[in-house]
């Protein structure tokens, strides 16, 4: 037994609920929930744990408890699964946790967080689905609106407003606009699974006279999408219930139905992910969503009961939301003479701003993410997006805009029409994307590669809007699966995504073709069954795998199992004798292509070399997680698999002597990352991938499938200089090049602008794709040396194993993991390399010294520490050694 003494000094925080914190619309039966703990002490361990959850949060102490865990001898502190009573619609449950560490200390009772049921069953929706009317127009038209007015009567506990539609809503009551977020309900595989949201309305609902108005957009949903629309229908329905509950017990359901009155005369004319608003601000409706308004001239609204209700499933992911404000750097006019305004940073978002004229003047913006050579507003590469906001005023005192129900990529936007009538001191740009908590910070000596950082940075911000895009400005800013899989681990460094990927996994699954193949884009929209590519499907496998690395969640490997299993069969159903040498991929996607290409400098790779490449990979994801999931049957399958996959490699591909039929480093790369040499193999490959660079004058030559691997490769084959050659060079293809050329995001290719200031093809030319932003999963991993481990993953068990080089004097990481702070700071001053890290409580870090490393390592008390690697637990570590 332990001698218990209470310390403030042991504390916890950051508690969630299935990554929430006190979340409202939870729909797992039994939910899990996680926390962290602070602590003053170094080396602690949790010993145990106790939960309570109870409905009523003054009766904690008393019976009535949905779940006690009792003192639970146990060092988990995330993923605890809600074990008491069954969880009921609408509920809100209130939880504490209190631990035990190995100190001997016990914490107090942890502050009192809640989560609230969702509405489970189908049944509890009494709401109907309405609709303006089922004869919409086939091209973007003007939005309709709905309203409801009703009385209150009584004292008001509480409200809630359960809320989804087919197309994009925004939802007032009594004139305030409900919640803070956009784009809402978020996009899916609308009819296999339509998110609805949850919002505590309980401060805009009053007592007396309420009304509820909500508008409807385009959206995913019927807007233009990749040269179509109306994939998933025609109509925009709305599907709204609002609960009140007054303080006597009673309750008042508020529902969509046809005593709600609906209008389609409302400002907004045209709205349209791709294209942008039309906006005539004289066709304003004041008050509408008030109780003053008399909407006697708008007809009922229609019921659709053809419409379900079994696909609906409350929103697991953070909600897109305004993030940034960001102010014009520059206004210019340009040699064509038009005026434009620089923001300084390729973004996503809108504008917002402030006009004042006569009614009936129009300002019309339109954006770009670049100028071209002579300096003007270059919209070429948007294909046929608009990207367009046009806006009439109604006239008379200052208006105010910024769109609904479109979202645009820019750093640049034109002003046309009334252009004088704009405030320019008053305009700006607002970021928006899913509101993911930023998890991760990096910099380092070099200011180049804390620029390649930055633009890291804001390709994730500008292509994470609800699905992970390609990219946010073109007609396209699909799921493109590739991208996705291949940012993700740097992804999940740089800001919390786990939300994120729930939910676009479930789509994943649920877009899945019966064949097994996975789409190429998740939520799935083209035409057949366009899927099952080498890399881009096997996201199926990888971010489930990787996921699992850093969040060390079971459960995600549990929720895709079968999914994962069905594009491994695919695979296998489409193979002979273990090669997989059928079907169309996309191979190793924009690799390198000089322009003259005379002698064959393009980094041709296979396509089926790399499909191989990629079928052992996810065998092999297969064999981790059927370890993981002690499904020891499978495991074998896999195993067995795995050495089919790699003996067909070896006879297809490879000669005797080593040498691949491809000789792109793409094809070694892969190669050697997936395991797919013999050991004995190995160091001649690894070779034949540097001399394949130097022929390149130290120039990296890969694509999408490629680059990822590419560092790692080289850092794990004893090519640590070779790695940091490529990261640091400055001339195409590189990294560095776009950050040379003034770039503020990834790029979607190597070359989007050429050194001559002319364009890449305009109709693949993105700049703000963020597929080659996964160097940063290296540059965490090596520079600073933040490592999860494999084996007991979550960052549980963890490596500090900082590798410098490239004269990189000083690096620094900190990464904020499900257990807490984690942070890795170098810098070498007179051969002396001073480290500084700090181990969360209730985990631990092996410090694995880097190569350069001469004599002996001691800590800030002039302890030695082990001369090879070094665990190290909870707290703030200095270590000094020498360095060649
Ligand atoms: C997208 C990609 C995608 C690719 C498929 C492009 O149009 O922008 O990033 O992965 O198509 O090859």
């Amino acid at each position: 037994m332990l001698n218990v003494k209470a310390k403030e000094s042991l504390s916890l925080y950051d508690l969630t609920c299935e990554y929430q914190v006190n979340p409202l619309g939870i729909d797992q039966s039994h939910p899990r929930l996680s926390w962290k703990i602070r602590s003053d002490e170094m080396d602690v361990f949790q010993t145990a744990y106790e939960i309570r959850v109870t409905t009523d949060p003054k009766s904690f102490v008393h019976k009535g408890l949905s779940w006690t865990s009792g003192k639970v001898s146990s060092d988990q502190s995330v993923h605890i699964a809600y074990q008491g009573n069954e969880l009921k619609s609408g509920q809100r449950y209130y939880w504490q946790v209190r631990i035990w560490d190995n100190k001997g200390h016990a914490s107090s009772w942890s502050t009192v967080n809640f989560w609230e049921m969702g509405l489970l069953a189908p049944s509890d929706w009494k709401a109907k689905w309405i609709q303006y009317t089922k004869d919409t127009p086939k091209a973007s038209g003007p939005s309709p609106m709905f309203r409801k007015a009703w009385n209150t009567n009584g004292k008001i506990k509480q409200a809630r407003l359960y809320i989804t539609s087919y197309g994009l809503y925004e939802a007032y009551i009594n004139g305030k606009r409900v919640g803070d977020a956009y784009f809402t309900p978020g996009w899916t595989s609308f009819h296999k699974q339509l998110q609805y949201q949850v919002y505590d309305v309980s401060s805009l609902v009053k007592s007396g006279d309420n009304a509820i108005g909500v508008s409807l957009g385009d959206g995913w949903f019927r807007g233009n999408l990749m040269g179509g629309r109306n994939f998933w229908g025609k109509d925009l329905s709305l599907l709204a219930q609002l609960v009140i509950e007054y303080t006597n017990g009673e309750q008042q359901l508020i529902i969509s139905d046809d005593s709600w009155k609906t209008s389609l005369n409302g400002p907004i004319l045209l709205s349209d992910i791709y294209d942008g608003e039309r906006y005539d601000a004289r066709k304003e409706i004041a008050n509408w969503s008030t109780a003053e308004y008399n909407a006697q001239q708008w007809q009922p609204a229609l019921v659709n009961d053809t419409l379900s209700y079994e696909h609906l499933i409350s929103s697991a992911a953070p909600l897109v939301k305004t993030q940034e404000h960001i102010k014009p750097v520059k206004i210019i006019t340009t040699p064509k003479g038009e005026k434009v305004i620089d923001f300084g940073q390729n973004l996503v978002g809108w504008v917002n701003f402030h006009v004042k004229g006569q009614a009936g003047d129009s300002v019309v913006i339109s954006h770009a993410e670049v100028l071209d050579k002579e300096g003007n507003f270059y919209i070429e590469n948007l294909r046929r997006a608009k990207q367009q906001l046009t806006y009439t005023l109604k006239g008379g005192a200052e208006e105010h805009y910024h769109p609904h129900f479109s979202f645009q990529g820019f750093r640049y936007i034109k002003i046309d029409g009334a252009k004088e009538l704009i405030d320019l001191a008053n305009i700006e740009a607002v970021v928006l994307h899913s509101d993911m908590q930023q998890t991760g910070t990096f910099e380092t000596s070099n200011a180049l590669i804390n620029q390649l950082q930055h633009n890291i940075q804001w390709g994730q911000k500008g292509n994470f809007v609800d699905v992970p895009t390609d990219c946010p400005q073109r007609d396209e800013r699909l799921g493109w699966t590739g991208d996705a899989q291949a940012f993700f681990t740097t992804a999940a460094y740089n800001r919390d995504v786990a939300g994120f990927f729930i939910k676009w996994l479930k789509d994943v699954k649920a877009d899945q073709f019966k064949s097994g193949a996975i789409p190429h884009v998740v939520p799935y929209m083209f035409n057949g069954e366009q899927g099952g590519s080498a890399g881009w499907a096997d996201v199926a496998t990888i971010i489930p795998w990787n996921f699992y690395q850093v969040y060390g969640d079971e459960q995600i490997l549990k929720d895709q199992y079968t999914s994962m299993v069905n594009w491994v069969q695919f695979m296998t159903d489409n193979s002979t004798d273990g090669l997989w040498n059928k079907g169309w991929h996309f191979g190793d996607w924009l690799f390198y292509v000089p322009n003259d290409d005379r002698d064959g400098r393009a980094a041709i790779t296979d396509k089926y070399l790399i499909a191989q490449c990629f079928y052992a990979h996810s065998a092999q994801l297969m064999i981790n997680a059927a370890s993981v999931l002690h499904k020891s049957d499978d495991k074998q399958r896999y195993e067995q698999l795995l050495e089919k996959i790699k003996k067909a490699f070896l006879h297809e591909f490879v000669t005797p002597s080593g040498r691949l039929v491809s000789s792109s480093q793409t094809a070694y790369v892969l190669a050697l990352n997936f395991d797919l040499l013999p050991e004995n193999m190995r160091a001649e490959a690894a070779k034949r991938l540097v001399e394949n660079i130097r022929s390149y004058d130290n120039h990296l030559t890969t694509g999408f499938l490629g680059t990822p691997y590419l560092c790692h490769v080289l850092s794990r084959f004893g090519y640590l200089d070779v790695a940091y050659q490529l990261l640091l060079q400055e001339t195409y293809p590189s990294w560095l090049y776009p950050v040379k050329m003034g770039a503020t995001t990834i790029w979607e290719r190597w070359d989007g602008i050429k050194p001559d200031g002319t364009f890449q093809n305009k109709d693949m030319n993105s700049f703000n794709h963020y597929a080659y932003g996964a160097i940063g999963d290296w540059m965490y991993k090596n520079i600073a040396g933040i490592q999860p481990d494999e084996i007991i993953p979550g960052y549980k068990q963890f490596r500090i194993a900082p590798k410098p080089g490239g004269e990189i004097t000083s690096a620094k990481a900190d990464f904020e993991s499900v257990y807490g702070k984690i942070s890795s700071s170098w810098r070498i001053e007179n051969n002396t390399m001073h480290l500084e890290i700090e181990v969360p409580p209730n985990t631990k870090a092996k410090l694995v010294f880097p190569d350069i490393k001469t004599g002996e390592a001691k800590d800030e008390k002039g302890k030695t520490l082990a001369d090879q690697d070094e665990w190290l637990t909870s707290g703030k570590h200095s270590v000094t050694f020498n360095v060649k």
